[in-house]
């Protein structure tokens, strides 16, 4: 669920018309809800209730200092990936001291970053690191507190590039392997084993995987808690959100029309499935949810710059690209492309939406049925508030886009769009090709 609707004929976010964002700050510009958010946030706790549960927000979704800062306020610490990652923790106000570090190559300076800043736990993801680890603890005079990453070996069923639970992936130790790099682990001086991790993949639409890797690794979790007193089990993130569907979905009667088994996953069926599993272990548990707390939660909005009618095909060419937003050039990810000003009595237009850079892959959907739109026309792209800005690259020269975030009937830009000068900053001509 969430927070985008038309009032009369625009979209609004929360009590926000769109087309007045756009107004004032330009396209393309993402758009984010903060009470869609919280919503996500209280649902999700919620559904483990009577767990000792830590959210730990997997920030590479979106790490707007804003939506960091929010995060922050509702309780939640962050599960990062990198000392950039960290900074921002640090920057936004965030506890580094409920925090986790995750990643399969962290470097000495990020190591010594995070153990300056107090994480709660290395997600350690290979014996090698695990010297690293102790290495610069040992030089700081500090013990490390360190969760080795499992993997569960479980079919994810979902984009093969984004499932990470299976043996043939990078991440984490194997099971099998995993009590000798725990033994490994407990040799080192500067290590402190504190806990255990797993993460299968992301957008998994149901509950069935989850089942599969948390009844695996429950009794290895069981038996570190006897042998090293362990204090917490990750199990990861990994909820999906619905795309197809994702302007009907903001409403509470979308779901409860969908029968059963037809049921995207939601944060209370995630919730019963796994407290029965979890519960009688005695641990803290964490989560790193990522895409469902902030996906469903943002738009790109865009505007349309040409309708170039072709010889049997359409192309409406936005001022958005994928630059802006990678997932469809890169996972032919679906985003649902809705018109910011709707207007039922005009004719449908079947149109390849794509953007202005020079690639065939810039292209965000193919054969789409719009309402027919023409220059200056503002669109939006649902579920984008989950890997679109963090994923966004300067290729052909486009800066950065703007981000905002509204509240109620307040909003306000949370990030300026790049300009010129910033992309060149730290770029020079060297003296040898000026003579
Ligand atoms: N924890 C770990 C260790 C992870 O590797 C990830 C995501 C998460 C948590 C958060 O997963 P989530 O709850 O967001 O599914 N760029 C891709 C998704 C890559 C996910 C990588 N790891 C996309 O746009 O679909």
């Amino acid at each position: 669920m969430h927070h985008f609707h038309y009032v009369g004929q625009k979209l609004h976010c929360e009590d926000v018309a769109l087309d007045a964002v756009a107004g004032l700050h330009g396209t393309p510009t993402y758009v984010y809800s903060a009470r869609t958010i919280e919503d996500n946030y209280r649902r999700l706790i919620s559904s483990l209730a009577g767990l000792d549960v830590q959210l730990c927000y997997a920030m590479k979704a979106n790490s707007n200092l804003a939506i960091l800062r929010l995060f922050s306020n509702l309780g939640s610490a962050f599960d990062l990936v990198s000392g950039g990652e960290l900074r921002r923790v640090l920057a936004a106000g965030g506890a580094t001291k409920r925090s986790v570090f995750a990643g399969v190559g962290k470097t000495e300076a990020e190591i010594k970053l995070a153990l300056e800043s107090g994480i709660y736990g290395f997600h350690v993801e290979s014996e090698p690191e695990l010297a690293r680890i102790n290495h610069v603890a040992g030089r700081l005079g500090v013990k490390a507190p360190v969760a080795i990453r499992i993997n569960p070996d479980v079919d994810a069923k979902t984009h093969a590039k984004i499932t990470t639970g299976k043996s043939e992936n990078k991440f984490g130790i194997p099971l099998k392997a995993a009590a000798a790099a725990y033994e490994a682990a407990a040799r080192f001086p500067h290590l402190a084993i504190r806990g255990v991790q797993m993460h299968i993949g992301s957008q998994l639409t149901s509950a069935a995987p989850f089942i599969e890797a948390v009844q695996k690794v429950v009794p290895f979790v069981e038996q570190l808690k006897q042998l090293y007193g362990i204090a917490y089990f990750s199990i990861g993130g990994g909820i999906g959100i619905v795309y197809q569907d994702a302007l009907a979905s903001g409403d509470a009667a979308w779901w409860n029309a969908k029968p059963e088994g037809e049921r995207p996953l939601t944060p209370e069926a995630y919730g019963a499935a796994l407290k029965p599993l979890l519960a009688p272990l005695g641990l803290r548990i964490l989560l790193e949810p990522g895409r469902f707390m902030v996906g469903n939660a943002g738009v790109l909005l865009s505007r349309v710059e040409y309708l170039k009618r072709g010889q049997g095909r359409n192309f409406l060419v936005v001022d958005a690209a994928m630059n802006d937003l990678v997932r469809p050039a890169m996972y032919d990810a679906y985003h649902e492309i809705v018109p910011v000003v709707r207007d039922t009595g005009r004719p449908a237009l079947k149109a390849d939406v794509v953007g202005p850079i020079c690639e065939s892959g810039d292209c965000f959907a193919k054969d789409r049925t719009l309402q027919t739109l023409g220059e200056g026309e503002l669109v939006a792209f649902m579920s984008a508030g989950a890997y679109g800005y963090t994923m966004a690259s300067r290729y052909n020269t486009r800066p950065a886009a703007a981000e905002v975030l509204v509240s109620g009937s307040r909003f306000e830009l949370v990030n300026a769009r790049e300009t010129f000068e910033t992309m060149l900053a730290g770029e020079k001509i060297p003296a040898f090709l000026k003579s």
